[in-house]
């Protein structure tokens, strides 16, 4: 079952196309990993969704109604995490969770138990009486997290929520998003870290201009635009038949040598291991070290674009 279904979504700022017939599909119980450069459109998709801007054409379906402006109703089912942090200052952590539940028409017991365990969820229940302007980025985050959960929404939409966090923040807050996955929560998670993707999504819309390239999981997609897979191979005497051989056998693309070691370009899917150890171990002397490189989210999106996704950095917090 589909809880979104966005059909041919079209959203201008004068000239520009911020949404160009966008298409995109959530499924009840995955997660959603929607990757893309600055300005592919991603925030602008999620408001729309959200109904937080009107959009210029296209449909949008939420839980399986068509979305109409001011219909309250769809609005109960989602939980968003905004790219900026969305906090009051002059609230304890535990009170903006219940400003927060409050405006979901939460109140009293009901309220204060789901207030509680959302403290829980995202590890902030010790500092619930002190104010968010004395936390970390990373607790900021978190507890920005836990605003959009307090009213246990079927569909959890983060909007980029792990940028600028230390690394402790950022694995708690991939491991919050795991957990609640396997509780029964749909997530639509952007991101521009590849390998947060990797880990986390069961598929993978990767966007740009506006619009989707690329639709499936990471296997589907490296299957899709046939990249070649990598495999360094060091020998103990790297010879010219070593290389010759290496490169007469079928799926072997190309062989390259650096001292020692030899990089070797795969045809996708092609089995190549045992005749490659076998040349080695023939012409080479003896293989020392072997290491295949699965191509990457990564690979997969420059391959498609031509572009590095932001910062050029792949993912490491800093
Ligand atoms: N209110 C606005 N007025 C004019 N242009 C806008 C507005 N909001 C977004 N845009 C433009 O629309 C395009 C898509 O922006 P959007 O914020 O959706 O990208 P994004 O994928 O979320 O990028 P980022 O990774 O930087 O958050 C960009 O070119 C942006 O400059
Ligand atoms: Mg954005």
């Amino acid at each position: 079952m589909n809880l979104v279904r966005l059909e041919r979504l079209v959203k201008r700022y004068g000239d520009l196309m911020a949404l160009d017939h966008m298409e995109l599909d959530i499924r009840a119980g995955e997660i959603l990993g929607l990757l893309g450069p600055n300005g592919a459109g991603k925030t602008t998709l999620i408001h729309a969704l959200t109904g937080l801007i009107a959009v210029d054409s296209g449909t949008i379906e939420l839980f399986g109604h068509a979305m109409r402006p001011g219909k309250l109703e769809p609005k109960r089912h989602f939980g968003l995490v905004t790219q900026e942090l969305t906090l009051f200052y002059d609230l304890t952590a535990r009170e903006n969770l219940a400003f927060f539940g409050g405006i979901y028409g939460l109140k009293g017991k009901a309220l204060q138990k789901r207030v509680e365990r959302t403290l829980q969820l995202v590890g902030l229940e010790e500092r619930a009486d002190q104010f968010p302007g004395k936390f970390s980025g990373g607790m900021q985050r978190r507890l920005n997290i836990a605003a959009a959960l307090v009213h246990e929404p079927r569909l959890l939409i983060m909007d980029e929520p792990t940028v600028g966090i230390d690394p402790q923040s950022r694995s708690y807050i991939l491991d919050t998003v795991r957990e609640l996955n396997r509780q029964g929560t749909t997530v639509l998670y952007t991101t521009h870290y590849m390998e947060e993707v990797q880990a986390l999504a069961s598929r993978i819309v990767i966007m740009d201009d506006g619009h989707a390239i690329a639709n499936g999981t990471v296997d589907e997609l490296i299957a899709r635009i046939q990249l070649e897979e990598k495999l360094q191979m060091e020998v103990s005497e790297p010879t010219e038949q070593l290389i010759e051989q290496l490169q007469a056998i079928g799926g072997v693309k190309q062989v390259k040598q650096e001292g020692r070691r030899l990089l070797v370009s795969i045809r996708p899917g092609a089995d190549v291991l045992e005749p490659l150890l076998a040349a080695a171990r023939t012409y080479g002397g003896g293989v020392r070290y072997v290491n295949a490189d699965k191509p990457t989210l990564e690979d997969i999106f420059l391959t498609l674009t031509g572009k590095q996704l932001r910062d050029g950095d792949g993912g490491e917090a800093e």
